[in-house]
C-alpha cells in the first residue's frame, strides 16, 4: 500500500503563530508564577475575560484612526450576522467587564490582572507575532499618581526576579483640554516638516498626527526632533500630575527618562504614559507598554472611572530570561520508579500513588525493560532519584534508592522515602517562588 502523502499546508502553524513545546514551556512558567506571586503581593487578583468581543468595543475604546483597529484586527462576521474580534489587547475588555459586573460596588480601588493570548495581524519580525501573550494590570477607581509609581514598581520587582533589566522612559500625553490645543501646534509645525518624511508619517499627519512622533524611520529622526514637546504645552491639571508621578518615582528610587516623543498606539490614554525598553530586543524593543486611560469608561458607555494599567510581552520576556534561572528550574522528576517484571509494576503503580499524594512527581515507563535501559532513560529525563523495585525488593518491601546527582544509593521502605523527600523539597502547595 502506498504511504498516505502528507499534506503540508495541513502540518504548518499559521504565520505569526507558534506551538509552545513542552522543552520551553517551563520559562512561560516560571514568569507566570513570579507574576501571580508578586501581583498578590499588590492587592491584584486575576481576570479572565472571553479571547472574542463584539468589534465595536475595540473601535471605539482603542480608536478608529489606530493601526491597530484600522488594519491589524482579526475580525468576523459570525453565524448570527455580529462582528467579532479575536482581541488585539485586553484593556478595552477588562473594563467593560468591570462596567457590566459593576465592580465599582466595591470598596476601595479594583486591581486587576491578567495573562493571556492577543491576536493583531502585524508584519512578521523578530520579537512580534500574530498572536501574543500578555501578562497585564489595570487599577480602576483612582487617579493618584501614588498608584502609578506602584504599578511600574511592582512590574519592576517582576522583572527583576526573573533577572531581566529595562529602561523606564515616561511623558503625559496631556488630556482633552489640552491634548487638541497641542495638536493644532502640532499640525503647524508638521507642515513644514512633511517633504522631509517618510510616508507613514505624511499619512499619519492629517487625522493621527499625534502618531508622528512615534516614528522609528531614520531619516525622519532629526525632522521630528524640531517637533513641539507635548509635555512643554500641558494645562495645569497634566502638569502637575506629571510633576507629581515624577517625584514618586523619585522617593521610590526609580531611575527614569522623560521620552517627549513617547505617545503609544492607542487613543485612550492621558496624563502617564509609559514604556520598558530593552536594548536587547532589536528593532521592536517595547517589553512594557502602559498609562493611563481616564475616559475609557465612559467612552465605552460605562460610568466615568479613572484607570491606570500596563501590558508586557511575554513572549519577548521570555526571549530575556536570565539562562541562569531556566537551568536551575530542571522539570525533571523527583522519583523515577524502575521495576522488573508484572508483579513489580503493579507494586511501582501503587507506590507512585502515594508519593505523588504527597506532592512528589513520579515517572514510570510502563513497557519496563532492562534495568540498564531504564536508567538510562532516567537519566535522561533528569530524574533526582531512581527506585528499584525486582524481587527481593518486593519480597522485603523495602527498596533501592539512588539519588542521581551523586550516585548515593541505600534501601528505604516508602515511608522512609517519603519522609527523606519531604525533608528535601516541601510539597508544592506549600512552596512559594524565590524573589
Ligand atoms: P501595547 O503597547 O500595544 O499596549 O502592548 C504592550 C506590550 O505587548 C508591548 O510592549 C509588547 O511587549 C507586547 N506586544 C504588543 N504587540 C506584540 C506583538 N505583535 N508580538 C509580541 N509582543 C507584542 C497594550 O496592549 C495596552 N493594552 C497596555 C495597557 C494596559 N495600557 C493600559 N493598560
Amino acid at each position: 500500500m502506498e504511504p498516505r502523502k502528507l499534506d503540508e499546508t495541513l502540518l504548518n502553524n499559521l504565520p505569526g503563530t507558534r506551538d509552545l513545546l513542552p522543552g520551553d514551556i517551563s520559562r512561560w512558567q516560571l514568569i507566570e508564577d513570579r507574576a501571580r506571586w508578586i501581583f498578590a503581593l499588590y492587592g491584584f487578583q486575576e481576570i479572565r475575560t472571553p479571547l472574542i468581543e463584539a468589534t465595536e468595543l475595540f473601535a471605539r475604546g482603542i480608536g478608529g484612526d489606530t493601526d491597530i483597529v484600522g488594519k491589524e484586527m482579526y475580525t468576523f462576521v459570525d453565524q448570527s450576522g455580529r462582528s467579532i474580534t479575536l482581541r488585539p489587547e485586553a484593556t478595552a475588555s477588562v473594563v467593560r467587564a468591570y462596567a457590566q459586573h459593576a465592580m465599582y460596588r466595591a470598596a476601595g480601588v479594583t486591581k486587576l490582572y491578567y495573562i493571556g493570548p492577543m491576536f493583531r495581524h502585524e508584519k512578521k519580525q523578530r520579537g512580534r507575532w500574530r498572536q501574543f501573550y500578555q501578562i497585564g494590570a489595570e487599577v480602576l477607581g483612582s487617579d493618584h499618581p501614588a498608584i502609578e509609581t506602584e504599578v511600574v514598581e511592582m512590574i519592576l520587582r517582576l522583572l527583576d526576579s526573573v533577572g531581566v533589566s529595562g529602561r523606564l522612559l515616561i511623558n503625559s500625553v496631556g488630556c482633552e483640554a489640552c491634548r487638541p490645543s497641542y495638536i493644532e501646534i502640532l499640525r503647524r509645525e508638521l507642515r513644514a516638516q512633511l517633504p522631509h518624511l517618510c510616508d507613514d508619517c505624511r499619512r499619519r499627519s492629517g487625522a493621527n498626527s499625534l502618531r508622528v512622533l512615534d516614528c522609528k524611520v531614520e531619516s525622519c529622526q532629526p525632522h521630528i526632533d524640531l517637533l513641539p514637546a507635548i509635555t512643554d504645552h500641558l494645562c495645569g491639571a497634566c502638569a502637575d500630575h506629571f510633576g507629581r508621578f515624577k517625584s514618586y518615582l523619585e522617593k521610590a528610587g526609580i531611575a527614569y527618562q522623560i521620552a517627549p516623543r513617547l505617545v503609544r498606539g492607542l487613543d485612550y490614554y492621558v496624563k502617564t504614559a509609559f514604556e520598558i525598553v530593552s536594548g536587547e530586543l532589536g528593532a521592536q524593543n517595547a517589553l512594557v507598554g502602559g498609562g493611563r486611560y481616564d475616559k475609557l469608561s465612559e467612552v465605552l458607555g460605562g460610568p466615568p472611572v479613572q484607570g491606570f494599567g500596563f501590558a508586557m510581552g511575554l513572549d519577548r520576556l521570555v526571549m530575556l530570561l536570565s539562562e541562569r534561572l531556566v537551568a536551575g528550574s530542571s522539570a525533571g522528576p523527583d522519583v523515577f520508579l524502575a521495576f522488573m517484571g508484572t508483579r513489580a509494576l503493579d507494586r511501582a503503580l501503587s507506590i507512585a500513588r502515594a508519593l505523588r499524594s504527597r506532592g512528589h512527581a513520579c515517572h514510570l515507563e510502563f513497557a519496563g525493560g532492562s534495568l540498564k535501559s531504564q536508567m538510562r532513560l532516567a537519566n535522561k529525563l533528569q530524574a533526582k532519584h531512581v527506585l528499584i523495585i525486582g524481587d527481593e525488593e518486593l519480597r522485603r518491601d523495602q527498596y533501592t534508592i539512588k539519588r542521581m546527582g551523586d550516585s548515593k544509593q541505600w534501601d528505604a521502605t516508602v515511608s522512609e522515602l517519603l519522609e527523606y523527600l519531604n525533608a528535601q523539597r516541601p510539597p508544592a502547595s506549600q512552596r512559594s517562588p524565590d524573589l
